[in-house]
């Protein structure tokens, strides 16, 4: 049989060359204006060229208290967008991935140092600011953030909007909306996060309201053709946390709104998650997204073992693989799964050579081949 990691798949207009998705990965490395720099030419330019089907560019905020760190990636300014050209010029002459970008907010988890500096929270005297969030329940450790208003949410949504038709504008090819990781959209889901008492609070429909109002919006000016996918954390792993079930409810109601996957992410919200990661540790909830709520699923964790990426597909638990630190630690990932698998994927030609077929002579073996067109 076939490899169905390397099969192509389509949503609306865009035609991926396989499954292989690069998951969007924060980089903390943008000016601190939100630009992209050098080193996102180099990350996202090197992961074009890695024979993945989709690159999705990291969690990108739509306005400055939405970012995770005063370092992180934004698209609130034009300025902003223009720092992005060069990294989807590079990718459009050399890569053979489609491009994707992760539009964010960090909600009550934003204004920390970058990982490497300690994650410590940043104070608005030196760069940070103070969190927003659906209440004024902070996330343990971090400062209480401001609760938004009604009004707020509404403007907020235009901040999302905003930064779609900029990556519209940009030549980006799919939008994956964060509402995972305990950000600004999962703290409306999650009871543990949502004490509000209106509209936008309380049950779950009422959790639910204004991410599916943010998607929709979002929705509404995003290209017809063009895909958008929502990041969910599809279980807190806490008790008394958002569920499995939860997530059911939320993929039929995007898939109501025309959202074209799901993708099956988890945890974030809480530091008491009791969560044993290993390989494949989400793909249950990417199964019943798929399966008992008819929306396509993007699994992800751990999956870096060609056979068993392979072996979610096959099984019919998601349509896509994300891989994440799998990318960054072999980024020829793709390459190496279709030799494993007997299946080929693209390659730049300027790395023709690399190929063990030019190597050692064994031309029976053209497992690599770039896409025509
Ligand atoms: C350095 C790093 C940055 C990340 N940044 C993001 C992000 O911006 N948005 C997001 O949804 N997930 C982010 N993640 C989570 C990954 O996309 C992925 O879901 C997670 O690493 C599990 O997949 P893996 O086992 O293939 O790495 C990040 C992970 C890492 C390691």
């Amino acid at each position: 049989m076939s490899a169905l990691l390397f099969a192509p798949y389509t949503m609306r207009d865009l035609r991926l060359v396989n499954r292989i998705v690069v998951s969007p990965m924060a980089q903390y490395s943008a000016t601190p204006e939100g630009h992209a720099t050098p080193w996102h030419l180099m990350h996202v330019g090197n992961l074009c060229v890695s024979g993945a089907g989709l690159v999705i560019m990291e969690a990108t905020a739509v306005e400055p208290r939405g970012r995770v760190s005063p370092r992180c990636l934004g698209l609130w300014t034009d300025a902003q967008a223009e720092a992005l050209r060069p990294v989807l010029a590079f990718c459009r002459a050399h890569g053979t991935a489609a491009l994707g970008i992760q539009l964010a907010h960090a909600g009550r988890k934003g204004s920390v140092a970058r990982p490497w500096e300690g994650q410590e929270t940043v104070a608005p005297a030196d760069g940070g600011w103070q969190p927003v969030s659906s209440c004024d329940l902070a996330y343990p450790g971090r400062p209480a953030p401001h609760p938004l208003s009604v009004e707020e949410l509404a403007g907020m949504k235009e901040a999302f909007v905003a930064a779609a038709r900029r990556a519209d504008a940009l030549g980006f090819d799919l939008i994956e909306l964060h509402a995972a990781h305990g950000y600004l959209l999962n703290s409306f889901l999650s009871p543990l996060a949502n004490r509000r008492n209106d509209a936008y609070g309380g049950d779950l429909p009422g959790r639910m309201r204004y991410p599916l109002e943010v998607f929709a919006a979002i929705r509404a000016v995003w290209p017809p053709g063009k895909p958008l996918g929502v990041r969910i954390s599809a279980t807190d792993w806490v008790e008394g946390g958002w569920t499995g079930d939860d997530s059911l409810a939320f993929a039929r109601a995007l898939k109501a709104l025309g959202c074209d996957y799901v993708t099956a992410s988890s945890g974030g919200i809480s530091p008491s998650q009791t969560i044993s990661p290993g390989p494949g540790y989400q793909v249950p909830y990417a199964r019943r997204i798929q399966q008992e709520a008819g929306m396509p699923a993007m699994a992800v964790g751990l999956l870096h073992d060609p056979d068993l990426a392979e072996q979610v597909l096959q099984d019919g638990a998601a349509e896509l693989i994300a891989l994440g630190r799998g990318m960054m630690w072999e980024p020829r990932w793709p390459w190496h799964a279709a030799e494993t698998l007997g299946a080929s994927a693209p390659f730049p030609p300027q790395y023709a050579r690399s190929h063990p077929s030019m190597r050692f002579g064994d031309p029976a073996k053209p497992f690599l081949e770039r896409p025509a067109g």
